[in-house]
């Protein structure tokens, strides 16, 4: 006989033939049962092996609607790759074409998204929209701001939420609260979320577990559905939470009539692109593995970019670091003078985003700078970019698009690189030293 509570932490039952388990995730019990009871805060259960009884705290019966998981045991292993971490980078194409399916108008040329349903009214009520997250969810949250802002013109402020929910945060019946979360149960990111429903606001998370304590709790929810993620270097839940502010944010500039029909429609057209343009970037790895064992033992590497190409260059270094435990730093590349430009020597290694047309320059200015200091420049640029081969010692391509877009595309060169270059050092991939995958206790 297992007696079991839960509180703040999550706990799930599965429910199998002859057996039972306790787990505190599906993955956990996959193999044996996709059958399910999710446990609310202050349930008990009495589990045997053919019977479960839960009550709440009163004492009183609980029933339960059993939880059917929609993914199996296979989706839980590696499949032939070495690493989850590896196989998950792979998985991409697939996991976008996943989050934007059904979420596309039959014409091709507008986002429908069933699960919010919302008006011009329900929108025009915020003046502020925070997006609040963890970790690499954080990050996804810098580019979903970047595109709210810029398509649907209404002011957002991200936080991580450990600091959000300290910081007696200015919120209320008008602001709108999006929390980002992969696995739907990090503490902090859950209790910014409690703290902003208590002071009025409206809630929506994006995260990609369905029956997660964060998709419970918020008013609305939309899924990534990235299939599981094992590895706890989080990569593809990063590019399907920026899709998902993508389609989000071009959702809400239609209600608004931020952009014309037209722009939307284009830029429609060029997200059904990206799974293919993954595709492409993920096809010839041998570059990325050669800059891995070329640069893999420095102790330090500098990410730099302006404008979205800063967000994914955070992503970047965080993916570099947790990985591959090399030393890695993002800047704003022109922040680089304020401080950091004094870190530069003969040989570091400077990893530079340049596929923002619109501060294009700016950034090449910037790569200058670097290189008259003999750092080793590599150059992250879009197709047909001739120009950057000139500035630097090598340069990685990826395919042309729209660059608002393009974020989707420069992470993955970045994945693979933090990847190999773990490998190169002999890491643990997948379970790197201090992290956890599920961040439930603060
Ligand atoms: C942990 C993981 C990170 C993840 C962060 C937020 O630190 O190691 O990969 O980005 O938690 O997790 P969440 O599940 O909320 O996205």
């Amino acid at each position: 006989e297992l007696i079991c509570t839960k509180q703040d932490n999550p706990l799930v039952i599965g429910l199998g033939d002859g057996e039972n388990f306790i787990a505190s995730d599906i993955p956990a019990i996959i193999a044996r049962t996709r059958r399910t009871y999710i446990l609310n805060d202050g349930e008990m259960a009495v589990v045997k092996k053919d019977s479960i009884t839960i009550t709440n705290r009163k004492g009183e019966l609980v029933t339960k609607k059993v939880f059917e998981v929609n993914w199996n045991a296979e989706a839980a292993e590696k499949g032939g790759f070495e690493h989850f971490m590896l196989k998950e980078i792979h998985e991409q194409p697939k996991a976008v074409r996943d989050t934007m399916s059904q979420r596309i108008a039959k014409d091709g040329k507008s986002i429908v998204m069933d699960e919010l349903k919302w008006t011009a009214d329900y929108l025009n009520n915020f003046n502020k929209i925070y997006i609040v997250a963890c970790g690499t969810a954080y990050h996804a949250g810098l580019v979903g701001k970047f595109y709210i802002e810029k398509l649907a013109r209404i002011p957002v402020e991200v936080d991580v939420a450990s600091e959000f929910r300290y910081r007696d945060p200015i919120v209320d019946e008008n602001t709108l609260l999006i929390v980002v979360s992969q696995s739907g149960e990090t503490s902090d990111t859950l209790a910014a979320l409690k703290e902003s429903k208590r002071r009025g606001a409206k809630t929506l998370a994006l995260t990609n577990v369905v029956g997660s304590s964060i998709a419970r709790e918020a008013d609305q929810v939309l899924y990534t559905w990235a299939g599981p993620e094992i590895a706890v270097a989080s990569t593809k839940a990063y590019t399907t939470q920026l899709i998902l502010f993508f389609m989000l944010s071009l959702y809400m500039s239609e209600i608004r009539g931020t952009q014309t029909k037209e722009r939307i429609a284009e830029l429609v057209g060029l997200l059904q692109k990206v799974p293919a343009q993954i595709s492409e970037t993920l096809s010839d790895v041998e570059p990325i593995k050669t800059f891995a064992k070329q640069y893999g033992f420095n102790e330090d590497v500098f990410y730099i970019g302006r404008s979205l190409d800063y967000d994914v260059a955070l992503e970047g270094a965080l993916k570099l670091k947790e990985v591959s435990y090399i030393h890695a730093e993002a800047y704003a590349a022109g922040e680089l003078k304020h401080g950091t430009l004094a870190l530069i020597v003969e040989g570091v290694p400077v990893i530079a985003l340049a596929t923002q047309k619109s501060v294009y320059e700016k950034t090449l200015s910037n790569i200058k700078e670097v290189k008259a200091r003999d750092a080793v420049v590599i150059g992250i640029a879009a197709e047909g970019d001739d120009e950057l081969e000139k500035y630097v010692d090598h340069v990685m391509k990826v395919p042309e698009t729209d660059e608002l877009l393009i974020p989707i595309l420069t992470v993955v060169p970045l994945q693979l690189l933090a990847y190999y270059a773990a490998i190169t050092r002999g890491c643990d991939v997948d379970k790197p030293r201090n992290l956890a995958k599920s961040v439930t206790v603060e």
